[in-house]
């Protein structure tokens, strides 16, 4: 058995958590530049850290993580001699912070260090202090090493990443999450199930991310299906919080699957947010890749595939064969659309599976899949 298993330095989880804000910053740092989304609904944390002598500067995400964001977000940080970044949000406000961290002491562009449309170079400085605190139960992006950050130019979501890009450390306050909007957490919800699910069945998964991801799974669907009726329910809100994690820190070490693997190109082409793309591949997906393993003959694999049947469900009796309509229920009753919905057409699919047969997402999935398997998944989801 051999692993390796890299996390933030520090995780910080539970309901009034937040209030502890101040004295983690303070003795690390006076002047801060934070990064944070477009709602002012934690504008109350900012007064709070100036009323104790933080000074800082703020820049606002507006939707989606663009390279854009982060050169301006630097610029406005090297003009204050920021040392610390705090970043209060979703998954964009998260990938800019982290982006903002490592950039303000490596020299260049961000152009040099992104992967797929730019130079892919190494970072080789480490990233200033990066405190993070998620807004959201979804993208896991607080604990990983990587920004997924958009560029309109190319029209594709690509990555930079370095172990440096870690957080040191990691603020989960459940109760921050209990004005989300519903479809929001639904579908963020839908991308943290998809993160506890791919990990498990990834080809690189090993006993100590399957332990993370079998702690969380039968914790996730409660959650999801529970917060749809209760969005108050703080119960549901950590529940939700704690999955989100556990897939955060199982991906970052045993990577994805294929609906990570189509998920960066579709976002980068068509505006569907990350979990909703991710809910809708994931029944097509999990059904062709059990196709794929059975026709295979892999035990392995189908042994897993049955255990995920166990823990998905409070149903002992579900199996790898009852698995697909299980998933294809679940997005019945979350009301989850199809990709058609968002004017995505059969004839946008062959550039869907060019972009995404070499992803870093796709060579986790549990087998290599052929372009016409590929193919199947993205028609079965139209
Ligand atoms: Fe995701």
């Amino acid at each position: 058995m051999t692993f390796n298993f890299q996390a933030p330095s520090e995780i910080i989880f539970g309901s009034g958590k937040i209030d502890e804000l101040v004295n983690i910053i303070k003795p690390k740092s006076e002047n801060i530049i934070i990064i944070k989304g477009a709602s002012n609904r934690f504008d109350y944390i900012f007064e709070t850290l100036k009323s104790n002598g933080i000074d800082y500067s703020i820049y606002c995400v507006k939707n989606e993580p663009l390279i854009e964001d982060v050169d301006r977000a630097v610029t406005l940080a090297k003009t204050n001699l920021s040392n610390l970044v705090l970043g209060i949000g979703g998954g964009s406000v998260i990938d800019v912070a982290k982006a903002v961290g490592i950039m303000l002491l490596n020299p260049g562009e961000i152009l040099d260090y992104l992967e797929v449309i730019g130079k892919g170079e190494k970072l080789t400085e480490p990233s200033i202090p990066t405190i993070i605190v998620p807004t959201t139960s979804g993208t896991g992006a607080e604990v990983t090493k990587n920004s997924v950050l958009k560029s309109i130019q190319h029209k594709r979501k690509v990555s930079m990443r370095s172990p440096e890009m870690i957080p040191k450390t990691v603020l989960i306050d459940p109760k921050l999450m209990l004005t989300l909007p519903s479809t929001t957490t639904t579908y963020t919800g839908m991308d943290a199930l998809t993160q506890v699910i791919e990990p498990f069945i990834s080809s690189l998964s090993n006993p100590f991310t399957d332990s993370l991801c079998r702690d969380a799974i039968p914790r996730a669907v409660d959650a999801l299906v529970g917060l749809k009726e209760k969005p108050s329910d703080i119960k549901l809100r950590e529940e939700m919080a704690y999955v989100s994690l556990m897939g955060g820190l199982a991906l970052a070490n045993a990577k994805l699957g294929a609906v990570h693997g189509f998920a960066g190109p579709i976002g980068g082409m068509f505006e569907i947010p990350h979990g909703l793309i991710c809910a809708i591949l994931l029944p097509n997906t999990i059904k062709v890749n059990i196709e794929a393993i059975e026709s295979l003959g892999l035990e392995e694999d189908i042994n897993k595939y049955n255990q995920l049947a166990k823990l998905i469900s409070s149903d002992k009796n579900l199996t790898i064969r009852d698995l697909p309509k299980f998933l294809y229920d679940l997005n019945k009753k979350l009301e989850i659309p199809t990709l058609s919905h968002f004017g995505i057409k059969k004839s946008d699919l062959k550039e869907i599976v060019d972009l995404s047969k070499n992803s870093s997402s796709m060579k986790g999935n549990t087998v290599s899949l052929t372009e016409t398997q590929m193919m199947n998944i993205l028609e079965s989801s139209l």
